[in-house]
């Protein structure tokens, strides 16, 4: 079965690699020739931990190949379009739709009626979308007879960066929405590698799956804005988030996932899919107040963690040094969208604070980052940490957990470290000699 993938971003490379893991033929496109050439040459422009072996094991193999021509999709049973769907410029948040449009004419002149391949949207794409595209299909080319000659239908991913092999090779589930028995027959087929494993492909109509990527990112959203607020009642008046979180988790209606206390969520995703579902709300002329206080307490938890920074660095902040551990708006990834540290770099730098940073993930584009022109790049923790006020972690890096914390104290002007992710054991910090913070303790 040959399968095209168009747009070769994140989602579009994870999710072509992993089919031709399958033993498919697939082609992954994108209009980006640069790209396609690097990823000729065997070079992944992302950060995710096991892509590159795939991709090198795949093309050697000759499952795997790229191309910058649409025309490539020929002969291809199952075409996914994987290309952006960014919070747009204007309006109130709402996904821009028109790289996912402008593929869908550029389909309509090239699709050849005897492939009858179906087409799948990959890319996050508000409610009603699906119904859009086949309108679409349907004023462009009437005598493809749409629905009938070939389909459309929704196939939303759920990678998260850092794990998003993992992710599609092992998912909790697929969703599927479909608009024919024979478009679900061709998913099925498609899906069938993943039955040995079984995970559950579930099939819906093109609107709920639609819904559900939405829906499953704004409670992930929400269950962590949750424990971000009980985290703040625990600061003023005892108790502590990390055993409350533990205790609520074990409850199997709960689950103890996603009930990690930070800085608040970042990322390509949250951010971006809570203001979009906000929207569709909107559009629709619905309230949605769920949505939108998570949408409001997340901007307003970043300015919070600012405050206490500031408490701990205490007043004249001029020439403060913070040493600045992980900038990633999470682990694994070399990906700063939308990561708290955006906000509260700045915020920091305003009021005369000297930021010396480190992160694994670190590569010259961070130098570019307009939030981060003051930002001083350290190449190790001992570095960073020299002379500094106070040791910051901000993203829970593996290599942060196990950090020699003697040498740490030598090395601190002031012994004060703040653990936005509550990596470390308060009580053996204290031992040391260290004044620490964390989140959700008194
Ligand atoms: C997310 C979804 O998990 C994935 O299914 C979706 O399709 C894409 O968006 P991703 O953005 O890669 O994935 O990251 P994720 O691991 O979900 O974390 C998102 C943000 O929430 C990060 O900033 C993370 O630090 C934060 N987070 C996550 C918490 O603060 N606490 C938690 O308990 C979990």
């Amino acid at each position: 079965m040959k399968i095209s993938v168009i747009g070769s971003g994140y989602v579009g490379l994870v999710t072509g690699a992993c089919f031709s893991e399958f033993g498919y033929e697939v082609v992954c496109i994108d209009k980006d020739k640069k790209k396609i050439e690097l990823l000729k040459k065997n070079k992944i422009p992302i950060y995710e931990p096991g892509l590159g072996d795939l991709v090198i094991k795949n093309t050697n193999a000759n499952y795997l190949s790229f191309s910058s021509n649409l025309k490539s999709i020929r002969g291809s049973k199952i075409i996914f379009i994987a290309v952006g769907t960014p919070t747009a410029r204007r309006g109130d948040g709402e996904a821009d739709l028109k790289y996912v449009f402008q593929v869908c004419k550029q389909l309509s002149k090239l699709i050849d009626k005897n492939d009858k391949p179906i087409i799948v949207t990959k890319s996050t794409v508000p409610i009603g979308t699906g119904k859009e595209i086949i309108r679409l299909f349907q004023n462009l080319c009437p005598k493809l007879k749409y629905e009938v000659d070939y389909n459309i239908a929704s196939n939303p991913e759920f990678l998260r960066e850092g794990s998003a092999i993992e992710d599609f090779l092992r998912p909790d589930r697929v969703v599927c929405g479909v608009a024919n028995p024979q478009t679900e027959a061709i998913l099925k087929e498609l899906y069938r590698p993943l039955n040995l494993r079984e995970a559950p492909v579930v099939f819906t109509d093109i609107e709920s799956a639609e819904l559900i990527k939405y829906a499953s990112n704004a409670f992930l959203a929400l269950k962590i804005s949750f424990i971000n607020e009980v985290a703040d009642l625990c600061e003023k008046v005892g108790g502590n988030v990390q055993m409350v979180a533990k205790g609520m988790g074990l409850d199997n209606r709960i689950g103890s996932k996603f009930l990690h206390p930070g800085p608040g969520f970042g990322g390509s995703c949250f951010p971006k899919d809570t203001r979009a579902l906000y929207a569709s709300f909107k559009k629709n002329k619905l309230k949605s107040t769920l949505i939108k206080a998570v949408i409001d307490f997340n901007e307003d938890r970043k300015l919070k963690m600012v405050k206490k920074i500031k408490i701990l660095l205490k007043s004249p902040y001029k020439q403060k040094k913070v040493a600045f551990l992980g900038v990633t708006f999470k682990p694994n990834t070399d990906d700063l969208r939308e990561s708290p540290s955006l906000v509260i770099i700045p915020e920091l730098n305003k009021i005369g604070v000297d930021i010396h940073a480190h992160d694994p993930a670190f590569n010259k584009s961070f130098e570019k980052i307009k939030q981060f022109k003051k930002v001083k790049w350290k190449k190790n923790i001992f570095d960073a940490v020299k002379g500094a006020d106070m040791m910051l972690i901000h993203t829970e890096w593996n290599e942060y957990r196990g950090i020699d914390l003697e040498k740490i104290k030598k090395l601190l002007r002031n012994k004060v470290i703040l653990d936005l992710r509550n990596i470390f054991n308060r009580e053996e910090l204290e031992n040391m000699g260290y004044s620490y913070s964390s989140i959700g303790k008194k």
